[in-house]
């Protein structure tokens, strides 16, 4: 009888190979973003970096190519706040097709007042939600054009307890910064878990992922000078928190697992195995208000509507809309 040789468990310091393939990291220049970006420059793919600021990009660029000798990485100008530039920026990539994109970029204020991007959207909802699905359209094409790509969107533990305001969604009538970030990362993941429905509806051999980091904090991550100091003080100040969450190091895992995981598939949701907030990356079942298929397609019209893009040739219309 034929036996099957079970699957092996996933070792996040020991990644399957990735040659000749290429990723995309928004915002891969610092945090999270960065050491996804690192992680996966080990596997031999071409890693881009996707970055609003090319200094901060060359020097994560260089820290990278110091820790993973023969990295193949490269870096595109990216300003996700700027919905005009995004057709422009993926042109620039330059290449043939595009394997995975990690939508990890993200803007989080704890203050008011309330600030709009230059096109006139309210900063976080604007470049975590719009800039993204704006960006996916014109990456489209190049995702297609792989032979089982991935968009990985990287949510928020934050976006558990919130719900949108379908009325509100730019909080024009009502801010609060906390809030509003939080909203803007649930608008992340509906939108992942709806692009995923869409393609499947669609035949489409592109998957839709999405993640998140649990709780990351600097001081609880290794140093990558000048990337990213973390001074003894911090470290040891840090210590008692450990308990509870983790480095971005740690935050990027899951990101990490969802590009390259042949056992990981569209529509799933993926985190920190302890409580959701620190440890080696787990599956995790859908939460219950994601799962509201009529919510998420009107968001998706919205946001077609916001963004002047139109997905629904790539990804398709499915019946509930
Ligand atoms: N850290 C956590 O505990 C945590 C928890 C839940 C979810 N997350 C999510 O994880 C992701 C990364 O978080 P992080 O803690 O690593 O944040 P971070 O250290 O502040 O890094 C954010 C990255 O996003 C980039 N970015 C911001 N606005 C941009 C824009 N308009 N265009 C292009 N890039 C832009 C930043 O670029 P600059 O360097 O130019 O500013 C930076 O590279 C975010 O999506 C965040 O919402 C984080």
């Amino acid at each position: 009888m034929a036996s099957t040789s079970p699957t092996p468990p996933w070792n996040v310091d020991q990644l399957p190979r990735a040659d000749g393939r290429v990723f995309l990291i928004t915002g891969g220049n610092a945090g999270i973003g960065y050491f996804v970006a690192e992680q996966l420059s080990a596997t031999g793919a071409t890693v881009v970096l996707g970055s609003r600021n090319p200094v901060k990009a060359e020097t994560a660029m260089a820290s990278i190519r110091a820790r993973v000798p023969g990295a193949r990485v490269r870096a595109v100008r990216l300003d996700l706040a700027d919905l005009s530039s995004l057709e422009a920026a993926v042109e620039s990539l330059n290449i043939e097709h595009l394997d995975a994109v990690v939508h990890n970029a993200g803007v989080a204020l704890d203050n008011p007042p309330r600030e709009e991007t230059s096109d006139g959207h309210e900063l976080m909802f604007g470049t975590n939600h719009l800039g993204h699905f704006a960006l996916t359209r014109w990456l489209m094409p190049l995702l297609s054009a792989a032979p089982a790509a991935r968009v990985v969107t990287m949510g928020s533990f934050a976006a558990k307890s919130e719900r949108l305001d379908l009325d509100d969604l730019q909080s024009r009538k009502d801010y609060r910064p906390k809030r509003t970030y939080g909203r803007s990362k649930l608008a992340q993941m509906y939108f992942g878990v709806e692009l995923d429905r869409r393609l499947r509806s669609a035949g489409s051999t592109v998957a839709s992922v999405v993640v998140h980091p649990g709780g990351a904090l600097d001081s609880l991550t290794p140093s990558r000078p000048p990337v990213h100091v973390r001074t003894t003080a911090a470290r040891l100040g840090a210590a008692p928190a450990a308990l509870l969450v983790q480095g971005k190091h740690a935050g990027a895992w899951p990101a990490v697992r969802a590009v390259l995981d042949p056992a990981v598939r569209g529509g799933q949701l993926w985190g920190p195995r302890h409580f959701g907030l620190r440890g080696e990356p787990r599956r995790e079942p859908l939460w219950n208000h994601l799962t509201d298929p009529t919510l998420a397609a009107q968001l998706w019209d919205t946001s077609c509507d916001l963004t002047g893009t139109d997905l629904s040739a790539f990804a398709g219309r499915i019946g509930h809309i």
